[in-house]
């Protein structure tokens, strides 16, 4: 079966670049043009939800030059493909901390969420500033302060990803086999795989491969056996 959300750490911009003597900055350039691609193809395949990793609570301590080439594509970004993804019915959802952003590119963002509202083909999630660790507490706070107890599906809802269905599979590109930050409390059950290719070289076949992992696997909830 297809999965209904996958997500993808988007790791190895930096390494790319380096292996061609290119600076940083390429290689995250590269990276946001095999992103577009591939959130085409995600799409392609009949999956409903993609979340993209690109860019951790974590990395805005890097040096303010790459920052500053960061925020510079995420205008480009959103200024050239909001209204591509409006045709193609796909909304735009943001998760993470936004204020944590310059002015200007947060106003950017969230216009290109107002404007893609109530797609009907699929919604691709940007975590942008985004760090679940600080989502979580983020969620704990706003439940002592109103008082309440929660449930697995009351705390889901207060998160950011409120209203997403957890990923079905993860698949995080660039040797690391971590998950850095990335959706901790969403991904209990979630499938993962992890892949030697740096972003730029992750193309749509290297995907279909994750794909193929995916149908092949049994996922259980921990039970006995799936009929299913
Ligand atoms: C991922 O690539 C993109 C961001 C974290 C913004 P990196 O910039 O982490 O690339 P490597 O890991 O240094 O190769
Ligand atoms: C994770 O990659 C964050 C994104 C891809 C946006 P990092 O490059 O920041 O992760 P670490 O530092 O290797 O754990
Ligand atoms: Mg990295």
């Amino acid at each position: 079966m297809v999965p209904r959300h996958v997500a993808v750490i988007m790791d190895g911009n930096g390494r790319w670049a380096k292996k061609r003597l290119l600076p940083r900055s390429a290689g995250h350039r590269a990276g946001m043009k095999r992103m577009i691609s591939l959130s085409e193809h995600i799409f392609d395949c009949g999956v409903e939800f993609c979340t993209l990793y690109a860019l951790s609570t974590e990395n805005l301590k890097r040096p303010q030059e790459e920052l500053d080439g960061l925020f510079e594509l995420f205008r480009e970004y959103f200024i050239k493909n909001t209204q591509t993804l409006k045709k193609k019915g796909i909304t735009l959802r943001i998760i993470g901390n936004l204020q944590l952003l310059p002015e200007d590119v947060r106003e950017i963002i969230q216009k290109g969420e107002e404007e893609t509202k109530g797609g009907t083909r699929g919604t691709l999630v940007l975590a942008i500033a985004y760090g679940a660790r600080q989502e979580i507490l983020s969620a704990v706070n706003r439940a002592i302060r109103e008082g309440k107890e929660v449930s697995e599906e009351s705390f889901s809802s207060l998160l950011s990803t409120e209203g997403i269905p957890d990923p079905d599979l993860l698949i995080r590109t660039g040797k690391e086999i971590r998950l850095s930050n990335f959706l901790l409390w969403q991904s209990a059950y979630t499938e993962l795989y992890f892949t030697d290719k740096l972003f730029p070289d992750f193309t749509d076949k290297e995907f279909d491969k994750a794909l193929k992992s995916y149908t092949e696997r049994e996922r259980r909830f921990g039970k006995v056996e799936n009929k299913g």
